[in-house]
């Protein structure tokens, strides 16, 4: 079997962490019996800075012609005064719409290894495993009317609309049913339906779902936003998988991040179209880029979620993530998750123990 693998760096630390994941995805292909070809492409600010925008067409031929999508990250400083429509973020905005990526999936798990680097009290974070389902084409990041536009007293008025139909919640409610099914069997459906009428339809769709499409066998509850941002500090064990719509799910996902010990620790993967993406949580890390110092796991497990959802591929993903649980073990850490008595790595040398390790398993 040979799959075809588009490789989109982008900014920052996105090159070096894609780097380390790609050569790992190459050295557990060879230990599985299949091979990979990857073809690389500038997204984001590369692009701009090659072609004017930050997403070419011909990049996102490459991506639907692939059995999957590896993303790096993308933005920073440099391209941070362009407007809207040529910012580097557009070209992931464009790729998630354009592929039909409506569902973000975004596992929060603790390596016990790592309690104590979260800010968090080991007792609260040890033994933390969720799953952000994020809702990723739709709500307040497409919702039209949006803009900025100038009134007649010379003031400016910013518009951004959040906005959901019946099917775009019916379907990511069952990609989120059918993820609890496969795990704890708890969902918690997170909305603002106190306040904003857009959400409150949410919460009715989703209830329907659960009711009218045999999904009784999962424990379903809905929690209003802030109180998800505090539950999820206070007690975030209590969680199993969460579904929520594209903005609360960006917010949401950087504080569970948290629990992990590090923002480096966390992958995602997007589905729902033909071809998936996959992508770490993280930025690009502008300060650090170039510096040897990015924290590649998040990439790494990111390459597992791609064999598990879009290649196929499960006994690779739980070697990979095996070898990064043992690395963790043996006390390597990059500076994010750096602490006493840890022997401190660079994203080169952390990716190497990974692939070192994966042959010893
Ligand atoms: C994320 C990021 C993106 C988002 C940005 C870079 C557009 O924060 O994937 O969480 O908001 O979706
Ligand atoms: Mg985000």
């Amino acid at each position: 079997m040979n799959y075809k693998i588009a490789v989109l760096p982008g900014d920052g630390i996105g090159p070096e962490v894609v780097r380390e994941a790609v050569s790992v995805l190459e050295t557990v292909a060879g230990m599985h019996g299949f091979s990979v070809t990857t073809e690389e492409g500038l997204v984001g600010g590369a692009s701009i800075d090659a072609y004017g925008k930050p997403l070419t067409d011909s990049v996102l031929r490459l991506a639907k012609e692939s059995n999957a999508v590896l993303l790096g990250a993308m933005g920073g400083p440099k391209w941070d005064g362009l407007d809207y429509p040529v910012r580097p973020e557009r070209a992931l905005l464009g790729l998630r719409q354009e592929l039909g990526l409506f569902a973000n999936l975004r596992p929060v798990k603790l390596f016990s290894a790592l309690a104590a680097a979260s800010t968090l009290k080991r007792e609260v974070v040890e033994g933390t495993d969720l799953l952000v389902v994020r809702e990723l084409t739709g709500g307040i990041y497409f919702g039209q009317p949006k803009g900025v536009s100038r009134l007649p007293d010379g003031t400016e008025r910013g518009v951004n609309t959040e906005v959901y139909t019946t099917p775009e919640i019916e379907r990511i409610a069952v990609v989120a049913f059918e993820a609890a099914r496969k795990r704890r069997k708890k969902l918690t459906s997170v909305d603002k339906a106190n306040v904003l009428e857009a959400t409150e339809l949410w919460r009715k769709v989703v209830s329907r779902v659960h009711r009218e499409k045999g999904y009784e066998d999962i424990h379903l509850e809905h929690m209003l936003v802030d109180n998800c941002a505090m539950q999820l500090i206070r007690d975030p064990k209590q969680f199993d998988v969460l579904v929520t719509t594209n903005m609360f799910g960006d917010i949401l996902s950087d504080e569970a991040a948290m629990l992990t010990g590090s923002i480096g620790m966390l992958p995602s993967a997007s589905l729902g179209g033909k071809v998936g993406m996959y992508e770490p949580v993280h930025g690009s890390a502008p300060d650090i880029a170039g510096e040897d110092k990015a924290n590649p796991l998040a990439t790494i497990l990111t390459v597992a979620l791609m064999l598990r959802h879009s290649l196929d591929q499960s006994q690779a993903a739980e070697r990979i993530e095996n070898a990064v649980e043992a690395v963790l073990n043996a006390g390597y850490r990059t500076i994010d998750i750096q602490e006493k008595d840890s022997r401190l790595v660079g994203c080169r040398e952390m990716g190497r123990f990974v692939r070192e390790r994966m042959a010893q398993l």
